[in-house]
């Protein structure tokens, strides 16, 4: 497994030639979450790159830079368990430092996180360019866990025409629902307990759905509602497409997408509805 931090190593790599390259990007403290994207690469390509890289410009002031939590050796173990081909672990110093120029996608990124947290989209963009144009993968894969991130970088490959298949994978989640989150690690078992109001949440939305947009978020915040020690950002169902909020009925597909804070750790959440 080739391990490092130099662009200039990564660029161009190809140990199977005439294989398609698969990137996971990540920012390490890796779980069964991102394993699922690595797994998925493996089966469709001849090599498999992961970048973990904790991105200085997706953090906002005062959100848990410093405090994000890292272990990389623990994360190159997995990723050799896992059978990946090459890590790039770029440093802050050649890769994000003292840029003037960022790539920021409009419209999807408006709403839900983009109003909570200003700037963090251009910050993922930014370095998902970088990371798709050093290594140059054929397919790239991401988590629908972060519905709107994944919804901004497809958005982004489209009209910077990059060549490159954008792969979308289901959320994995614990056996009590909790979709799995390197800020997991933050919570208190109290916490634990309360967060699952996330999952609760969304479930309560699928299982009234009917495409009634009004009535599946009513569902939703009934549940948070009773959440104690849960402070929601928002709780929300929008269209799946350009993540607009939805009203009424007559809806066959749509998200359903939640925020939250339990204690000092801010948790999203978000499931598809969809009739029959
Ligand atoms: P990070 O939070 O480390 O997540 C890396 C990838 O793993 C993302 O595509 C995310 O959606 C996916 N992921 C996280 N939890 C998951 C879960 N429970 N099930 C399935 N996939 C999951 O997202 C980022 O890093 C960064 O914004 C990044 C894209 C690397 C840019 O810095």
């Amino acid at each position: 497994m080739l391990i490092t931090t130099d662009i200039a190593a990564i660029r161009g790599w190809r140990p199977n030639a005439g294989q398609p390259v698969g990137l996971v990007p990540t920012m390490g403290a890796l779980h069964a979450g991102h394993l699922s994207l690595v797994e998925a690469a493996r089966a469709a390509c001849g090599s498999v790159v992961t970048s973990v890289f904790v991105n200085p410009l997706q953090f906002g002031p005062g959100e848990d830079l410093d405090s994000y939590p890292r272990d990389l050796p623990g994360d190159l173990e997995r990723l050799r368990d896992t059978g990946v081909d090459a890590v790039f672990t770029p440093r802050v110093e050649t890769f994000t430092a003292k840029l003037l120029t960022t790539v920021s996608v409009a419209g999807v990124t408006d709403g839900l996180e983009g109003a909570a947290r200003p700037g963090h989209f251009a910050g993922v963009t930014t370095v998902v360019a970088k990371l798709l144009h050093v290594v140059g993968p054929d397919l790239a894969y991401f988590g629908e866990k972060d519905f709107q991130q994944l919804a901004a970088i497809r958005r982004m490959v489209r009209d910077l025409d990059i060549p490159v298949e954008i792969v979308g994978m289901p959320i994995v989640r614990d056996a009590d629902g909790l979709a799995l989150s390197s800020r997991n690690a933050y919570l208190s078992d109290a916490e634990r307990l309360r967060a699952l109001r996330l999952s609760h949440a969304l479930r309560a939305a699928a299982g009234a759905w009917t495409g009634d947009a009004d009535r599946a978020r009513a569902e939703m915040r009934a549940v948070l509602r009773d959440g104690e020690g849960i402070v929601v950002d928002y709780a929300d169902v929008v269209d799946e497409h350009t993540l607009a909020a939805l009203s009424g009925d007559g809806h066959t597909r749509a998200r359903a997408v939640v925020a939250a804070r339990v204690g000092r750790t801010r948790l999203i959440d978000n499931c598809r509805l969809e009739v029959g």
